[in-house]
């Protein structure tokens, strides 16, 4: 696999806390970034969110609810993530025939938004099979055609992963860094990975709301060069500013 207006009324939350009703270890923390002192490569805490299981049960419920409802489930970070991406495209200008990859595109909506807005050399992975059957069936509801959509381990691709011009990541790194037997380990194979993906030049679109600037900075130094990071909500509390999410546009370079 070389590189060759959704918004549901029933859909997410700004944050993606509703993924796990039962309050159990999560993909974010409530912590401001500001307030963190962590050292740059800090692992986190492992969470089942780190594992498989816990995302093929979770698209499994959610492929079912679409296929009740037709509500296309979480998507995480919001709405306004999507907007936050796709404006940062036009800012670049990447041309409308770019090779773009999703890593990790859960239920498939952000593809969905870039086939709308013109964009027509769309790939999206999942290492879940059910994650890749709702996407495929959230296209299929939305009329879009011409977006590969496959499953396929980022980290271990069975498949030939290069080329592409763009790779946009919306909480995937955060969830594969809450692996829960290799975290570190883990993280390397994304790295290598990524690299391996984006051709010398191209553009790497990150959203986290467990790594700070400083952190994603610190672990994508190799081969990656900062070029802005994108305006996300900020809160006050107790007197202090903080961003739950970060999101960070990098180039590739050698
Ligand atoms: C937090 S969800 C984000 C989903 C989607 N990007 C969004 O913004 O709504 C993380 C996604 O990464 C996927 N994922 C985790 N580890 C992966 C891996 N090693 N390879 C491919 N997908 C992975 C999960 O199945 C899940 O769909």
């Amino acid at each position: 696999m070389s590189a060759g207006g959704l918004f549901p009324a029933a859909s997410s939350s700004v944050l993606p806390v509703g993924m796990d009703p039962s309050g159990a270890a999560r993909g974010c923390s409530n912590t401001t970034k500001n307030d963190q002192e962590s050292e740059l490569d800090d692992d986190l805490t492992p969470s089942k969110l780190g594992t498989k299981e816990y995302w093929d049960d979770a698209y499994q419920r959610e492929l079912e609810t679409f296929k009740d409802i037709g509500d296309v489930g979480e998507i995480w970070f919001g709405e306004e993530s999507m907007g936050r991406v796709i404006k940062c495209l036009e800012k670049e200008n990447v041309p409308t025939d770019a090779a773009i990859l999703d890593i990790g595109t859960g239920n498939g909506v952000l593809l969905v938004e870039l086939a709308r807005c013109g964009f027509t050399n769309l790939t999206g992975i999942d290492y879940s099979a059910a994650a890749v059957e709702l996407a495929r069936n959230v296209l299929e509801k939305e009329d879009v055609s011409n977006v590969k959509v496959e499953v396929v381990d980022f980290l271990s691709p069975a498949v030939d992963l290069t080329g592409f011009d763009l790779c946009i990541d919306k909480g995937t790194f955060d969830a594969i860094s809450l692996n829960p037997e290799d975290a570190a380990g883990a993280k390397a194979h994304y790295l290598k990975a990524l690299q391996g993906a984006l051709r010398e030049g191209g553009l790497f679109i990150i959203t986290s709301c467990n790594w700070t600037k400083d952190q994603l900075l610190h672990m994508f130094s190799q081969g990656f060069e900062f070029l802005r990071e994108l305006p996300t909500p900020s809160f006050q509390f107790g007197g202090r500013t903080g961003n739950s999410v970060t999101a960070l546009v990098l180039k590739r370079v050698r």
